[in-house]
């Protein structure tokens, strides 16, 4: 039976999670999302590509950027957010691309902080433009920050992400402390041969500095399909490869619709993350829908198909009705999971940079 006024899609899934991307640009060029550098075209290269084959730059994305009129406005996305509050949605990520490379960003955060029934406001960012903004964006009512940190160490930093930018990122991670936007996480995406052996290291720099580092499986979302299983490195191993210098222990899930599973790390404090969409798919229980930042709602990570909302919210300015039914529309139709280990299965075009994680 469906409840009346929520968002149920037809596998009696609640929406209570909107995620919505800002702008489709980023500052990064990271190898599991973005990876057109000569970096990640030699790191692919070995298994992927004939050895006498030059390095993988394209310069030249398979989905190219959206005219600015395509792309929603700040008040166009803040009436998404109020009306998808209004049918229950509880818990607003804000991601991108690079959230902070949006003008207006702050103002989007004030509005949607004012919707008293949004309980759960956070922002993904890759740190760079942090500094600068973190302190309005804390007074805009922002409640809590990820930060994505791959490495520890500044040449893999440089590596992994295209960007001489570890700096920047620890510096950000201990504004967003000092700042109260916790509790502040940071996700690292594990990639069997590039950053395995920092999994220990980055475990500890949890503990060491009080943020839940979050090990995430590289999922098949990336610019150039270079995705291969063998890339993966299961959550299982994660936890197994921790555990020899951290007791790890379980701890209870937040919500039955959260991400990760959670463990504690001993005596000294700290908690990890272990995010396995790969291996441990956690589907069953979404509750996450997607807003792009062209105005394209995406009921799954890994949709083949959109559903535009332009036309809802452009042709009919003044009716948060027809925008409310549009959404009742949309979602029944969820994916019940993604089929990433279906031989059939076909990655999106939509890169997780136009998507936002
Ligand atoms: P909080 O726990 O509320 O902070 O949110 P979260 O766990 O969704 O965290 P975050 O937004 O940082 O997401 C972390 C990563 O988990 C993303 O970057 C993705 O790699 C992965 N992820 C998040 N949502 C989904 C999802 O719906 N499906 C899959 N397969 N992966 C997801
Ligand atoms: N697989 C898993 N996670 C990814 N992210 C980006 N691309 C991928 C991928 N292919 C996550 C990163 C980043 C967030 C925006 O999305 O953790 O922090
Ligand atoms: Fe990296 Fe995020 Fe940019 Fe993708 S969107 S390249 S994950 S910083």
């Amino acid at each position: 039976m469906s409840l009346p006024g929520v968002l149920q899609d037809s596998h009696n899934r609640v929406i209570r999670d909107l995620r919505i991307s800002i702008t489709d640009r980023c500052n990064f060029n990271c190898v599991y999302c973005l990876p057109e550098t000569e970096g990640a075209g030699n790191f692919f290269k070995p298994t992927d590509t004939a050895a006498d084959e030059p390095a993988l730059v394209s310069g030249k994305l398979p989905y190219p950027r959206k005219p600015r009129s395509q792309i929603l406005s700040i008040e166009e996305i803040a009436r998404v957010a109020h009306v998808a509050a209004s049918l229950g949605v509880n818990k607003i990520r804000i991601t991108g691309g690079e959230p902070l490379l949006r003008r207006g960003v702050e103002s989007l955060i004030s509005q949607i902080a004012a919707i008293e029934s949004i309980r759960d406001l956070s922002l993904t960012t890759n740190g760079t433009h942090f500094p600068r903004l973190a302190k309005r964006l804390k007074e805009a009512g922002l409640g809590r920050v990820t930060l994505s940190l791959d490495s520890l160490d500044r040449d893999n930093f440089r590596k992994i992400t295209g960007r001489d930018g570890l700096a920047e990122v620890l510096k950000s991670i201990r504004l967003a402390k000092a700042l109260g936007l916790a509790p502040v996480k940071v996700n690292a995406v594990i990639i069997r041969g590039l950053n395995d052996h920092e999994i220990v290291p980055l475990a500890r720099f949890a503990a060491d500095e009080n943020v839940i580092l979050r090990f995430i499986e590289f999922m098949p979302l990336d610019s150039r399909q270079v995705w291969r299983r063998e890339h993966v490195v299961p959550g299982a191993e994660i936890a197994e490869r921790i555990q020899p210098e951290f007791p790890l222990t379980p701890l209870p899930a937040n919500n039955p619709s959260e991400t990760s599973a959670r463990w504690s790390l001993g005596q000294g404090g700290g908690e990890i993350g272990i995010i396995a969409p790969v291996t441990q798919p956690f589907c069953g229980n979404c509750n996450r829908l997607r807003l792009t930042a062209d105005g394209k709602i995406r009921t799954c990570l890994f949709s083949l198909h959109e559903h535009d909302l332009k036309p809802s919210l452009r042709d009919h300015p003044g009716s948060d009705e027809a925008l409310a039914a549009r959404l009742r529309q949309i979602v029944p139709s969820k994916e019940p999971g993604h089929r990433i280990s279906e031989p059939d299965f076909e990655q999106p075009a939509r890169t997780m940079s136009l998507i936002g994680g």
